[in-house]
Order: C-alpha cells, then structure tokens, then sequence
C-alpha cells in the first residue's frame, strides 16, 4: 500500500514524518520531473498532489483516491485524471482559520483606514480621518463555501454588514444572501469591500471584469485570495485608475510567481501578497487526509468529494 506525493513542495518531509507516524504501513513515494521513479504503479493506492504529473495518474490500476494538497483543484480538474476516481479537496479546519485571519486583516486594514495612518506616520503628519461605523459597512464575500462561509460569519461577528453571493440559494443567520448571475448585480451594488473566495472554474474565470467593477459603489475596495484567474488584470487597474476602485489587495495571479515587471507591483494602490492567504500546513492537513484515508479503509466516502460538473 502506497500513497503518491506528487509536488515540489518544500514541505514533503513533514508531511512524511506525519504520515508516517499516523499510518506506518503507509509507503510514501515522491514524484517529482526530476525524481521520475515511483515504484511498482500498482501499490499506489492514493495520490497527494499539486497538480497533477504528465499521464495523469492514469497508470495506476488501484488508485482509490486523489488528494488535493489545497482547498482548490484547479489544478487537478479537467486535466486527463483517471476515470471514477475521487478527487478530494482539502478541508482543513487549520486552512480555513488562516483565511479568514487574511480577510478580516485587510477587512480591517481598510475599513480603519490604516493603510492612511501609516502613509501619515511616514510623513510625520497627525491626521485623523472620521472612524466609519462597523454596522454600516457593507462587506461581500464572493464565495459561501468552506472559506468564505467562516470569514462572512467572523465578519457578521464583528457586526459589520455582510452579504455573500454563492451558485445555490442559502438561509443563513446574519449574513444577507445573494445568489447565481440573477443576484449578482445587487450583490456587487451594495458592496464597498469585496472579497472573493470562489473556486476557478469555466463559469467563474474572469469574473471580476469591467463590467462587475463598474457595478461596486465608488470607493470600493477588492481583496482576491482566491485565484489570479479570476480577475481581468487590466480591467482591475482601469477599475482603480478611473473608478469605482479605490484599492485593491491581491494574494494570487495569472502566472505565479508574479512577473518581476507587472504593473500590479508598483501600483500605489494595489497590495500584492505572494500567495499566502492560507497555506497548507502539514501538521494540520495530515491529519484531514489521514482521516479520509481511514474512512476509504472502512468502506466510508472520502469528503469533500469533487463534483466533476461543476468543477469544485
Ligand atoms: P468551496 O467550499 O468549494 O466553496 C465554493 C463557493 O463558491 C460555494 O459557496 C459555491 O456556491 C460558490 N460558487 C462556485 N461557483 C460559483 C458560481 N458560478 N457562482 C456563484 N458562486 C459560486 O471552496 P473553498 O474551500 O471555500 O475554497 C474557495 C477557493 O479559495 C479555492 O477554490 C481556492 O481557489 C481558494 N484558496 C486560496 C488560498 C490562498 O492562499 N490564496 C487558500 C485556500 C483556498 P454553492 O455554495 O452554491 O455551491
Ligand atoms: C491554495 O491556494 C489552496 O487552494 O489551498
């Protein structure tokens, strides 16, 4: 019995040790271009993987699972993977605190105007700006799964005013709900800080466009942690040069690492952070996996299982 760890994460030896110590008669095998040896194809049992390597996996006749070593699999979907096979997204309780810590931070950021006082402290200027109430500012978290549900709900703790926007009608308590293209528009009208937590898929790539910029009120500010391709770069600098925008905090890109001469580097306005909204830990995401490992034993579904129709 053997698990597939195919990515050139840094990380791979913590999460050996981790694996090793929940479930010894597990045999951990590394593939990586450079490392193309992975031992007989037919005691791989279970991949864990950062996209997926050439053939797909498709020459492993046991295969019972692929695990994705992130909450998103666009880079496992739609990409040659063997028939009837689970892929499972990471849903690691030690993931979805750590983005949620980044969407209340730049929330916050913004919402207190901090970004301001430190601008006014480098010039040794005592400025202080009116202080915006929490209840009347409207936050909207594109995305009510697993990540935008928790940092809607901390949000709705702090008593801002949140509403999110999801594919699927939803009742939630204290969060005002939006859904599908037809709930798009007054969604995007009452939010002043947007925050897009939406797995990349053919209906949501591209989504924050010119033409839903144009839809937030002026002054509006846009946070992406979820992915690079879901943003229209240069609409996002056309939307803050000339409006509505007023800034924007941007985690992930097109092509990463982000190009040394993208303009999105030296805007004032924009805020680039190297793809940490959340990282993968594997002390904690051992441990979902582990989990879902002993459930496939026991005959029990893995979860979450990815829907191949909708793409997450
Ligand atoms: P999830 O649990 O699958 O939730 C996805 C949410 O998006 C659901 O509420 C879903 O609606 C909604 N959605 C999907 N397609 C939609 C559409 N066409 N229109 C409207 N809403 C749509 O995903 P998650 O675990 O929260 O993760 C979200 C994404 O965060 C991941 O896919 C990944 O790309 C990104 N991420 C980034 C980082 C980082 O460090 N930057 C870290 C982790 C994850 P329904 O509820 O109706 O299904
Ligand atoms: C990170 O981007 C993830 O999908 O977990």
């Amino acid at each position: 019995m053997a698990l597939l760890f195919s990515s050139k994460s840094d990380d791979v030896d913590r999460w050996r040790d981790m694996l090793a110590r929940e479930l010894p008669d597990l045999d951990f095998r590394q593939w990586t271009p450079a490392l193309d040896d992975i031992g007989d194809p037919a005691e791989i049992e279970y991949v864990l993987a950062w996209g997926p390597r050439p053939g797909a996996f498709k020459d492993l006749p046991n295969l019972k699972c692929i695990f994705s070593l992130g909450a998103g699999v666009d880079h496992l979907i739609g990409r040659d993977l063997p028939a009837g096979v689970p892929v499972v997204r990471l849903m690691d309780p030690g993931l979805t605190r750590g983005m949620s810590e980044y969407v209340l931070y730049w929330v916050l950021h913004h919402h207190r105007r901090f970004g301001d006082y430190a601008q006014g402290a480098k010039e040794h200027c005592w400025q202080q700006y009116p202080q915006a109430d929490t209840r009347t500012r409207r936050i909207g978290i594109m995305g009510l799964g697993v990540l935008g549900l928790d940092a809607a709900q901390k949000l709705a703790a702090l008593e801002f005013d949140v509403a999110g926007w999801s594919r699927t009608p939803k009742t939630l308590d204290g969060i005002t709900p939006f859904d599908g293209e037809a709930g798009l528009k007054d969604f995007l009208a009452r939010t002043e800080i947007l925050v897009c937590l939406l797995p990349l898929t053919p209906e949501t790539a591209g989504i924050i466009n010119s033409e839903t910029l144009g839809q937030l009120p002026d002054g509006a500010v846009v946070i992406n942690a979820a992915r690079g391709g879901h943003v229209v770069d240069d609409d996002m600098i056309k939307a803050i040069d000339d409006g509505p925008v007023s800034a924007a905090v941007l985690d992930v890109f097109h092509s990463e690492p982000l190009p040394a001469d993208h303009p999105f580097w030296s805007h004032p306005k924009i805020t680039v952070t190297p793809h940490v909204a959340s990282l993968t830990v594997p002390e904690t995401a051992a441990l979902v996996v582990v989990e879902n490992i002993r459930r496939i034993r026991n005959g029990q579904p893995p979860e979450p299982i990815v829907d191949p129709d909708s793409g997450y």
